[in-house]
């Protein structure tokens, strides 16, 4: 099938590569020039494992383009991706500007009957907003259809072509027949639903999600005034088949570029339709205040912060991505700048230059290619992000360059027990100090 897709983030770029690695011939069409141009040089403007070999292989065989032409993009396609996207605005709303404009750039360009997907996260009612938005533009025939995307970063490409599930809102029954013509090969349930429905389901399935952080992170702060400990609980909660495994790991809380902003943009929909949504408003509360448990937990091991030097290892919302977007590992570094503190940092792969003009970044910051080398005259280490390459350090090492041999470990990456052998001062989320 002839596809486009807009936006080439992490979304768009890994249903454009994959798409076309399932033998479609994929357009990849964004605003953003510098993205094109290192993409048609084989390049990827941000990491994400196996995009880059899909999109050099993909576009030696001429299955994938990318472009900046809006024309190219909208001729002879069947099918047209939204994968713009939809931050949060000051507000806690979801920012439907890109899309606005997305579907205004359709409605002025196709030229014939084309199914307009959007894989983009967005408020109920969107998939209406898109359908009028492009009848004021044309008179060409069109249908819109709803399908969010579930991808982890980290994990994109795997997740995109093994997901557990594909979510088609549609009323149309010409465009539903071409999207599962598309999804055919898929072997996993197919959810044919309206379009709100489909847009819930991903706002819904993102809320629960957080939700169980949340609620795992207050059983972990709870252990610690009890003497219990978070790990034996849950996996013993996790192996319920009614409760699950998966999300059930205390630390510093949620981030990223999804959760933050799809639990606030839900909270408000509801707030929209006159419903307070009590228990999301909990979630947000209690992610926050895990990023301050922490930075108390320092501040009684080594007491007033003022003028100290500490090091943070992990900037990534979460391992083998580079995406610092509503990063856990940037609250903790903004709330050490608050108390006067000399940051230290580490990531495998964070840009650091994101990270030096990030907004919340607002005092003196270090950052290092080298793990240990960030330890340098530091008075203490914490573990923000749980990357493998973290797990397993020279201990020895972190214990002779660290001033204090402490470590504050945000992601529960230690074992207190070998942590009290080799001599550090430990405190992690939810367990007992050894
Ligand atoms: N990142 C994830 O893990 C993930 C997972 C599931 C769903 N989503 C949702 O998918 C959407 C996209 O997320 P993302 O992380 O890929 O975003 P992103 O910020 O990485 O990429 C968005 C891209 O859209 C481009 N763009 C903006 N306006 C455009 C226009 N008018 N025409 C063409 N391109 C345009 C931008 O230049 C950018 O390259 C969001 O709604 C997000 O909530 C994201």
């Amino acid at each position: 099938m002839n596809i486009s897709v807009f936006g080439t983030g992490y979304v768009g770029l890994v249903t454009g590569v994959c798409l076309a690695n399932l033998g479609h011939n994929v357009v990849c069409y964004d605003i953003d020039k510098n993205k094109i141009k290192l993409l048609n040089c084989g390049k990827v403007p941000f990491f994400e494992p196996q995009v880059e070999k899909l999109v050099i292989e993909n576009s030696q065989e001429g299955k994938i383009n990318f472009t900046t032409d809006i024309k190219i993009a909208t001729e002879n396609c069947e099918i047209i991706f939204i994968a713009v996207g939809t931050p949060q605005k000051e507000s806690g709303k979801a920012d439907l500007s890109y899309v606005k404009k997305v579907a205004e750039q359709i409605g002025k360009n196709i030229s014939a009957y084309t199914v307009i997907v959007n894989k983009s996260t967005v408020p109920i009612g969107t998939g209406n907003l898109v359908r009028d938005i492009i009848q004021n533009e044309c008179d060409v025939e069109f249908d819109i259809i709803s399908n969010p995307e579930f991808l982890r970063e980290g994990s994109a490409v795997d997740d995109f072509l093994n997901p557990e599930r594909i979510i088609i809102g549609s009323d149309s029954q010409r465009a539903n027949f071409i999207i599962n013509k598309l999804y055919k090969d898929f072997s996993c349930p197919i959810i044919n639903t309206d379009i709100e429905t489909a847009e819930m389901i991903k706002y819904a399935s993102n809320a629960f999600l957080a939700t169980k952080i949340s609620f795992v992170n207050e059983i972990a702060n709870i252990c610690e005034k009890v003497g219990a400990n978070i790990d034996d609980v849950s996996y013993a909660m996790g192996l319920d088949s009614r409760i699950g495994n998966k999300f059930l790991n205390a630390g510093i809380g949620y981030g990223g570029s999804c959760f933050p902003k799809d639990i606030k943009a839900l909270s408000n929909i509801a707030l929209s339709h006159d419903y307070d949504f009590e228990l999301l408003k909990s979630v947000i509360k209690v992610n926050t205040n895990q990023r301050l448990f922490l930075i108390n937990k320092i501040k009684k091991l080594i007491g007033n912060l003022e003028g100290k030097k500490i090091c943070v290892w992990g900037i990534a919302f979460k391992p083998n991505t580079d995406d610092i977007r509503e990063s856990a590992a940037i609250d903790i570094m903004s709330l050490l700048h608050n108390e006067n503190v000399i940051v230290n940092a580490y990531d495998p792969q964070v840009n650091y230059d994101y990270v030096r003009n990030h907004k919340k970044i607002t005092g003196k910051i270090n950052l290092y290619s080298d793990k240990y080398d960030a330890l340098e005259n530091c008075d203490a280490l914490i573990i923000a992000t749980e990357w493998e390459e973290l797990r397993k350090p020279d201990f020895d090492k972190i214990d002779e360059i660290l001033i204090n041999p402490i470590i504050v470990d945000g992601r529960n990456i230690y074992s207190p027990v070998e942590m009290k052998k080799l001599g550090f001062k430990y405190v992690s989320v939810g367990r007992k100090e050894i």
